[in-house]
């Protein structure tokens, strides 16, 4: 059995929402998300634009103060600590955003932009120090040494991100979001540095969670597969079972594409997805029922219980596969 390093119960963030009048009302972003990680693994999260990706990577690891539920890492709840406890949990879970131009501060030069992170948490001290691990960094990430005296706007998209990723290795963390690492980038680039994470994952078994609203993408990083929809998961399981027989409405619906031999295209979506509500307020019931096909009448009165299916740890939270199997609420 691999070390988990992660389990997550529960998890919930809301955002209040002004209305005008003094109720408050909630955007719930992230709603009862349960999931564990192991170390070396990649758990993939798909689902739509606002479905909570982002909020859920940068709750996890604390950027964002959770309102409610338990963040195990490696034993130990994070979920409730205050800012200046959460220090020497920093350096062990990273982030790689999207954009790598707007993450990296443009008056610094390389070495500084990685280097920093070693300085604040006490990593290296001496300039010699520090100067020898960015190198060693940089090599790891497939950049020649020079590249250390440049700005990031000197650099191309790529070779930022290629920074990105040396910057968050530079604190040696243990997990790391990849928040839709690749999608700002040329396709030809993307496999580049897609494959750069598999290696850097492979050599320091690290675990990430990588986020994505490309399946293909997804489909080639991850494990296991989480799909999210309006906060919550409704599916979560192994990667080629998920993509290779999807089970909830929802996931069907993102999945049913065409694949295209010419991979420079993007594929094919073959049905109208229709539009998300947002998740204000949402009623206790299946966040997908107004745009399911499949919907039966319990969908409209309860929401559905996360159900286990077969022995590969996959759940499907949807009524259509509650008769007759062990029925779980969480
Ligand atoms: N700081 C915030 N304050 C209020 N609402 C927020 C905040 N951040 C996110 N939200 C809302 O939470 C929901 C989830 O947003 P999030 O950015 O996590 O989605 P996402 O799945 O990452 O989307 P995308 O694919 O577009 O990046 C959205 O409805 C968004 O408007
Ligand atoms: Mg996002």
């Amino acid at each position: 059995m691999s070390e988990i390093i992660l389990e997550v119960e529960n998890l919930r963030k809301y955002f209040p929402i002004k209305t005008g009048f003094k109720q408050v009302r909630y955007l719930k972003a992230v709603d009862n998300v349960s999931f564990t990680l192991a170390r070396g693994e990649t758990l993939g999260v798909i689902g739509e634009s606002g479905s909570g990706k982002t909020t859920l990577g940068k709750t996890v690891i604390r950027l964002y103060k959770p309102t409610g539920g338990k963040i195990l890492f490696n034993g130990e709840d994070i979920a409730p600590l205050p800012r200046k406890a959460l220090k020497k949990y920093r350096k062990k879970m990273q982030i790689v955003y999207q954009d790598p131009y707007s993450s990296l501060n443009p008056r610094m030069r390389i070495r500084d932009i990685i280097g920093r992170p070693m300085k604040i948490h006490g990593l290296a001290s001496t300039r010699e120090e520090i100067t020898s691990r960015v190198k060693q960094l940089l090599e790891e990430v497939g950049l020649p040494s020079e590249v250390m005296h440049r700005f990031p706007h000197e650099l191309s998209g790529g070779q930022r991100q290629r920074i990105a990723i040396a910057r968050a290795l530079a604190t040696e963390p243990e997990l790391i979001v990849l928040d839709e690492p690749t999608s700002a980038l040329d396709v030809s680039i993307q496999a580049q540095i897609l494959n750069l994470l598999k290696e850097i994952q492979r050599k320091r078994n690290t675990a990430y969670i990588f986020i994505s609203h490309d399946i293909a993408v997804v489909s080639y990083m991850s494990d296991r597969i989480a799909v999210m929809y309006m906060g919550v998961f409704v599916e979560t399981g192994p990667t080629r079972e998920v993509i290779g027989e999807p089970m909830h409405p929802y996931t069907k619906m993102l999945i049913s594409v065409v694949p295209e031999p010419d991979p420079t295209k993007k594929i094919r979506v073959t049905e109208d997805l229709g539009e998300p509500q947002l998740p204000i307020d949402p009623p206790p019931i299946c966040r997908f029922h107004d745009r399911c096909k499949y919907k039966l009448p319990v969908c409209d009165e309860k929401a559905p219980p996360k159900i286990p299916i077969g022995e590969s740890g996959r759940t499907v939270a949807c009524w259509l596969y509650g008769k007759g199997k062990t029925v779980e609420r969480n």
